[in-house]
């Protein structure tokens, strides 16, 4: 059951008859810093999986394909999209994989069959392709080692093979397969999701963290500037507190980052519980940073330690007994206009934890729960695609904490949501504040004042995306329902803004 709560109104100004419109504020002080959002807040994701390498990123003889064999039209989207680091191999696939299949040769490799989804590895796209693809694309790469069914050795060899400069065994193996110099991979992911009863080589949290423990520890001695990415919660049916705790105990002096995967679904079909989902996302990045900080508490000299939400999305009918759960069609999640408006929901909850949330990778970048999807003739963006290409423009910025007073509403698990959900970034160079307003009500536009503290506004730009169907959704050659809007607003001494019902709005300020 929903309920909803409108804060009295003023009066003036009302004709007879006329339905009084909720009133809400938003007061921004650019002196109340949270922290940088950092750009790789912006990352992306892709995994063996379905078509999101093969047939998405990656097709060999396609006319749409450069002489590497990756697809130009999908780079441009992706670039286009302004994805700023790269996750691979998986994702559940990961641990499983062993990453030595994909290497040398192309037609040297290993066909294996692949167990988390049900299908078969070609091994064409491994390694170097992958760190090739970066490369092209201007992405920071990220790997995530098999911590499932893969060795600690596995896993140090890895990182030999990638980043060893000398002349070792592993080095020279790069060198012959065509890379002279190291590909230097910063980021390395303590694997996947092992905490889930679902993840080939699942363990509980004593046995990934010894094993993750010396993982690291091998990993480093082989390249110690790296950074690594603890394996955190993904399943919060268990005890996942319990398993954040004991991985930051252990891996305090190692890690840089643990993981958090949060998937969505209107799977009530309701769109304001739905989008209720906020309150999880913002209840789960509290909980991991007060865990972080516990922990911190008792180091004399405490490692900063981040939060990677290397997984996010909306993602509930390609699952399941769906027939696109697993096979050749796995995950083709086809997006409709709510799941556009969720994709702020997720970016403003990151930005209101600037401090804490230093990388994000949406899943996935393509065919598979994602923006962009592919057939062999070309490519259609899926509407999700617009709000994380505009909120991508806000990389180099600082995350500002918002007042915000709004009419609320509950669910059964949830009292005093704000229809408003907000978040604030400013460009300090060309002194812009950037305002993220979702208007999470169904049917009410909410007006809202602003007040700027110290500040006033020189100009104004709205960006708007809004559709009268929540449900509308694209297709190949039909992609241009779900379109942003832009337009200058005017400048009046008292700022005020109606945020249209389900829309999502960036309200670009330029301060005088
Ligand atoms: O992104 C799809 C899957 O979701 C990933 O393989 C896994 O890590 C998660 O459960």
């Amino acid at each position: 059951m929903l309920r909803r709560t409108f804060l009295p109104l003023p009066l003036a100004g009302l004709a007879l008859g006329q339905a009084p419109r909720p009133q809400a504020r938003i007061k921004v002080d650019p002196e109340r810093r949270i922290g940088q959002v950092h750009p790789h807040v912006f990352g992306n994701f892709a995994e063996h999986l379905g078509r999101c390498i093969y047939g998405g990123m990656f097709e060999e003889g396609s006319p749409l394909a450069d002489a590497n064999g990756f697809r130009k039209d999908v780079l441009a989207a992706a670039r286009e999209m302004g994805v700023t680091i790269l996750r691979w191999p998986g994702g559940n696939f990961v641990s499983g994989y062993n990453w030595k299949d994909g290497i040398g040769p192309r037609e040297r490799r290993p066909v294996r069959p692949e167990h988390a989804w049900g299908a078969l590895e070609s091994n064409r796209f491994g390694t170097d392709e992958f760190l090739r693809y970066c490369e092209v694309g201007g992405f920071e790469p990220y790997i995530c080692i098999n911590a499932g069914l893969g060795s600690i050795n596995e896993a140090r060899e890895w990182v030999e093979y990638c980043n060893e400069g000398r002349d070792t065994h592993w080095a020279r193996e790069r060198r012959k397969n065509g890379r002279e110099k190291p590909w230097g991979v910063k980021y390395w992911g303590l694997g996947n999701e092992i905490d889930g009863p679902w993840q080939l080589g699942h363990k509980d949290a004593t046995d990934y963290n010894k094993f993750a423990l010396e993982a690291a520890k091998a990993m480093k001695r082989t390249d110690n500037s790296i950074s690594l990415i603890a394996s955190g919660s993904s399943n919060f049916g268990g005890d996942w507190v319990t398993w954040n705790r004991v991985t930051l105990e252990t891996l305090r002096n190692e890690i840089d980052y643990i993981s958090l995967h949060t998937y969505i679904g209107n799977r009530e079909n309701n769109f304001e519980r739905f989008l209720a989902a906020q309150a999880d996302i913002d209840e789960r990045i509290e909980v991991c940073a007060g865990q972080i900080r516990a922990v911190q508490s008792r180091m004399p000299r405490p490692r900063p330690i981040y939060i990677s939400f290397d997984e996010w999305n909306v993602w509930y009918r390609a699952r399941g007994s769906s027939e696109h759960a697993t096979g050749a069609t796995a995950l083709e999640e086809k997006y409709n206009y709510e799941d556009a408006l969720a994709m702020g929901m997720f970016f403003n909850s990151f930005i209101r934890h600037a401090d804490v949330v230093k990388m994000a990778n949406l899943a996935q970048l393509v065919n598979v729960i994602a923006p962009i999807f592919t057939n062999p003739q070309g490519l259609y963006l899926q509407t999700i695609f617009f709000p994380i290409a505009e909120y991508a423009k806000q990389k180099d910025t600082v995350a500002l904490d918002a007042l915000v007073d709004s009419p609320t509403y509950s669910t059964n698990r949830r009292q005093g949501l704000k229809y408003l959900d907000v978040s604030v970034t400013m460009h300090e160079a060309s002194k812009t504040l950037n305002l993220n307003v979702l208007n999470r009500s169904e049917r009410q536009d909410i007006e809202a004042r602003i007040d700027l503290v110290d500040a006033r506004a020189a100009s104004i730009e709205a960006w708007e995306l809004n559709h009268s169907d929540l449900k509308t959704a694209h297709t190949f050659g039909d992609d241009r329902k779900v379109r942003p809007a832009t337009r200058s607003l005017k400048v009046t001494p008292e700022l005020r803004h109606t945020f249209p019902k389900h829309s999502l709005t960036i309200l670009k300020v330029k301060l005088a």
